[in-house]
């Protein structure tokens, strides 16, 4: 088992800590997310949390808060001992099952916070500025999985210590959905990395600056904190990080401005849409070890079996 990397073994002014918001209501996934946070929704075997969890802490960033809301109990209680379980596992002598149940306990130092009302993103990111404090620090969407084999975050915490000021990351979508997300206007700067311009959240249809979209891996500057106070709520009612995030653009590096983005085109899966989440779970099974071979054989033979046309239901 690999220990997590503590902040002491971490080189002097690297950014440890990182923000989660896990509180929002998973309305898309209804009703499967009434009762269980769709963080909690299983990719393959694992909860799509612990995938973010991961890739947080092999990232260097061991210090992890997770804003958190009601019907959130599970996602505490899965990064908990669970002593009953472990000893049941320990008696029957599996060890395989007792490892995969002990991962998510040793991760990192993991710390929680409520957001009570879900007020928007940018208000998650807000709850955890006592616990952040007045450095750098990272924020990941608890359902946003980034394909360990297309690493993006190391990246992005090394372009934050060259330019400094916040980082994002963007992907190209096609013009037609752009609307469905936090959009970017941008500048050259070098290879993959621009400079943020401008930012709008969810454009009306056909207004979009670009095909840049935002994603959930933000590295930011702890003067956000400050502009998030005074963001109104925006898009949907909500107080969003898009537009704090706009602001930030606009102001001097002096004052903590300064937005740049690296432009990801590696393999990322958005599991709160619920066809992402089918393509996701797919794609992952059909690459595991364990059951890759036997899924694949499957799958084969249900395409094969497909109709030429689908009718919808
Ligand atoms: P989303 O908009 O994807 O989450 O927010 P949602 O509101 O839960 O989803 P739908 O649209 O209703 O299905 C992005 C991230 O921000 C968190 C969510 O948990 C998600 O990880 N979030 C959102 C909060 O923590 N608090 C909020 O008030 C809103």
């Amino acid at each position: 088992m690999t220990a997590a990397r503590t902040e002491q073994d971490a080189p002097a002014g690297a950014v440890t800590k990182v923000v989660i918001p896990v509180a929002g209501l998973g309305t898309r996934f209804l009703p499967a997310t009434k009762a269980t946070p769709k963080e909690m929704l299983p990719v393959v075997d694992k909860p799509a949390i612990q995938y973010v969890v991961e890739e947080a802490v092999a990232a260097g960033l061991s210090d992890v808060l997770l804003v958190t809301g009601r019907n959130k109990d599970a996602i505490e209680n899965h990064f908990d001992r669970a002593w009953e379980l472990e000893k049941a596992l320990e008696q029957k002598g599996d060890q395989e099952r007792l490892r995969r149940v002990m991962k998510s306990q040793i991760l990192g130092d993991i710390h929680y916070v409520r957001q009570g009302d879900p007020r928007g993103l940018g208000h998650a990111v807000l709850c955890g500025a006592l616990h952040v404090g007045a450095e750098p620090f990272a924020v990941m969407l608890g359902d946003d999985l980034i394909d360990p084999r297309d690493p993006l975050l190391p990246h992005m915490l090394d372009v934050q210590k060259r330019y400094g000021g916040s980082v994002i990351a963007l992907i190209e979508v096609d013009p037609a959905f752009a609307h469905m997300y936090g959009c970017a206007s941008v500048e050259p700067a070098e290879d993959d990395v621009v400079r943020v311009t401008d930012l709008v959240e969810k454009p009306e249809p056909g207004t979009a600056p670009s095909n840049l979209a935002v994603i959930g891996r933000y590295v930011l500057h702890p003067a956000i904190f400050d502009v998030l106070r005074r963001t109104e709520p925006g898009r949907g009612g909500e107080i969003q990080l898009t537009d704090a995030l706009k602001t930030l653009a606009g102001m001097p590096a002096e004052q903590g401005g300064g937005v740049h983005a690296v432009v990801f085109r590696g393999r990322r899966y958005d599991t709160g849409d619920r066809l992402d989440y089918l393509r996701t779970t797919v794609s992952l099974a059909s690459e595991r070890s364990d059951l890759g071979k036997e899924f694949r054989a499957f799958l084969r033979e249900f395409v094969a079996q497909l109709p030429p046309e689908v009718e919808d239901d």
